[in-house]
């Protein structure tokens, strides 16, 4: 007789942005006169970049010939992107503990956060943050530890990045988001260098998603996790071009599996290469990313893609500022904002998250996502996302200049 997976009936009933997605879409039904303004889901607005673009018509043409036609490819990426990935991000920053076999081409950070479960043992303590991104605990659900997550109140007494001091249990495996989502914390270096040196302390494993690392542009913070001395053998990074180059429909991210990070396996006295695992993984469950989508990526590092890139990351660094500081002049407590594109706002009394939310949509059309949704500690939060266009973040600043002050 064929059963379900049970963890799967211990996930609330649905994704947090479907059920927003299904407010905003019956709002729109029954308001259809109303311009919404959307500051929801973290999704980027200003088209693909000219060079990424002009590869991808040439990575086409290629395609369509004999010679340049390809199959399958490797399934960890092809080399010329990995290589350009390790030379760009890694050794051109000073980092030299990163191999291109340490990188594997994924088709985001999304999926690799959740499929890299699959590599990890069952009886592991998961630490995350409070407020998190709710792809870590969900997975970790779907994988059978609910009752085994641990999850570390992210406030503004911390910075809204928890450290590893006072922990109420042991942790095996913990996820650091840095730049944040949702609350656009950034991780100090010495925070980073805690979380490592815990990490070797308790043999344990850091899960580091650095999907919005293009957003940081304070010189003292740290961009990887390879930054700090140690961290190559208990750290995997988890990258992105969704937010960066703006893939978000095209797809495409890597991890990076270091080969000095080594793990024993429950029972066994050995210690396994975590890489040579997840090559494992990688290469029975998935067939690489597209040949035409590598491409796409490579042209993110050439001169041209990354003057493009920086252009548009500036473009929502305004729109953040703008947000930010316009909220703040409003007597709204906001973090975030700064290196991140995202700001956290603590909604005015009386309000809950959900409550704030829904009132923002009836009065103003204006979408946001409620932080509650990223866990009890986001309660009384909401945030707001940078990725609309310029217009469209100054329309929201006007409508939320337009509430009453005492709401
Ligand atoms: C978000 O809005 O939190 C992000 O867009 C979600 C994601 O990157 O998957």
């Amino acid at each position: 007789m064929i059963t379900l997976n049970p963890h799967f009936l211990e996930l609330k009933p649905s994704y947090l942005f479907t059920d927003i997605a299904r407010k905003v879409e019956a709002f729109q039904q029954s308001h259809p006169d109303r311009q919404v303004l959307k500051l929801g889901i973290g999704d980027v607005t200003l088209p693909l970049p000219e060079p990424v673009i002009q590869a991808i018509h040439n990575a086409v043409a290629e395609m369509g010939t004999a010679e340049g036609f390809r199959g399958y490819g490797p399934e960890q990426g092809y080399a010329f992107l990995r290589e350009k990935i390790c030379q760009a991000d890694y050794t051109q920053r000073g980092i030299g503990c990163i191999q291109p076999e340490d990188i594997f081409v994924s088709d985001g950070a999304k999926s690799d956060t959740g499929n890299f479960l699959d590599i990890l043992g069952q009886h592991l303590t998961v630490g995350v943050a409070d407020p998190v991104y709710p792809v870590y605990v969900d997975t970790n659900i779907m994988a059978g530890r609910a009752q085994q997550i641990v999850r570390l109140p992210a406030t503004a007494a911390n910075g809204y990045q928890p450290g590893p001091d006072n922990l109420p249990q042991a942790l095996d495996l913990i996820y650091i988001c840095s730049p944040n989502n949702p609350t656009g914390s950034v991780a100090s270096r010495e925070l980073l260098q805690r979380w490592v040196d815990y990490c070797h302390d308790h043999h344990a494993l850091l899960i580091f998603d650095s999907a919005y690392e293009a957003f940081i542009s304070d010189p003292d913070l740290p961009h990887s996790i390879y930054e700090l001395p140690g961290s190559e053998t208990c750290a995997v990074e988890i990258r992105s071009y969704s937010k960066k180059a703006g893939f978000t429909g095209l797809r495409c991210g890597y991890t990076v599996v270091p080969a000095a990070l080594k793990v024993t396996a429950e029972g066994r006295p050995d210690e396994v290469s975590l890489r040579q695992l997840w090559n494992r993984r990688q290469t029975t469950k998935f067939n690489g990313v597209p040949y035409i989508v590598q491409r796409a990526a490579e042209a993110v590092y050439s001169p041209e893609g990354e003057q493009a890139c920086a252009g548009n990351i500036a473009y929502y660094k305004r729109n953040a500022a703008l947000l930010k500081t316009s909220l703040a002049k409003m007597g709204y407590q906001v973090y975030g904002g700064s290196n991140a594109p995202y700001v956290w706002l603590k909604v005015p009394a009386g309000f809950s998250s959900w409550s704030f939310f829904d009132y923002l949509l009836e009065q103003q059309a204006l979408v946001t996502t409620p932080g509650s949704g990223f866990g009890d500690c986001g309660e009384g939060y909401i945030r707001l996302s940078a990725f609309g266009s310029y217009e469209a973040t100054q329309a929201a600043v006007q409508r939320l200049q337009q509430l009453p002050r005492q709401i």
